[in-house]
């Protein structure tokens, strides 16, 4: 059962005017992605410090003035970013929104990633996105993004249990 149809309330969904919200969000934010990308993780790192080890980030503040360090942040914002987009543009494909997140969710196995911090990764998105939307955001906005983030953590969850199962799955998909 996938995200985007509901029958029996196994993974949350997402509905036709969520997916319309979202469609209409993306294209006002696509132009600062990589500002919010920044952002996104700028602040996660700072809210949510246990996220760094993830990162090969150390304890205390940040040094903003490390390029290495910025790039790295740059780096991690913008590949979030492409997904973001690839699951906006596939709103109306469940099949392939699906897939998308069970592989990723597959893959994050192999990063040794805490999936209970998924739901922080979205948090911050949203966040993130406020400033750039400014009068176009309001709490329908914000609740078809975390509807969308639900869906994320919900489906890369299933990825990374089956990669947990099946650990020669995540080695195919590298
Ligand atoms: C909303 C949830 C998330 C999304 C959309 C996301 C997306 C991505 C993407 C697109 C990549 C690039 C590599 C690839 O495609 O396999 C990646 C890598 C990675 N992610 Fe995530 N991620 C999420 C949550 C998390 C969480 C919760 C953690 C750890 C707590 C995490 C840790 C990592 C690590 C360690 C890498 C590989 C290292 C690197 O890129 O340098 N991710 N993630």
């Amino acid at each position: 059962m996938g995200c985007l149809i509901s029958s029996n309330g196994e993974h949350p969904m997402i509905t036709k005017e969520q997916t319309k919200i979202l469609t209409s969000t993306w294209h006002s934010i696509h132009g600062d992605l990589e500002k919010i990308g920044l952002l996104m993780f700028m602040g996660m790192f700072d809210n949510y410090p246990e996220t760094r080890q993830f990162f090969g980030l150390s304890g205390g503040s940040i040094v903003l003035e490390d390029p290495a360090v910025i790039q790295k942040i740059r780096e991690h914002g913008l590949r979030f970013m492409t997904t973001a987009r690839k699951l906006v543009m596939n709103l109306d494909d469940k099949d392939k929104f699906d897939r998308i997140l069970l592989d990723l969710g597959r893959r994050h196995h192999g990063y040794k990633a805490d999936v209970d911090l998924i739901e922080v990764f979205g948090q911050q998105f949203i966040a993130s996105i406020q400033p750039t939307l400014k009068d176009n955001w309001n709490p329908a906005v914000g609740e078809a993004w975390e509807q969308l983030f639900k869906c994320v953590s919900s489906r890369m969850k299933d990825g990374f249990l089956q990669a947990q199962s099946s650990p020669s799955n995540t080695e195919l998909l590298k």
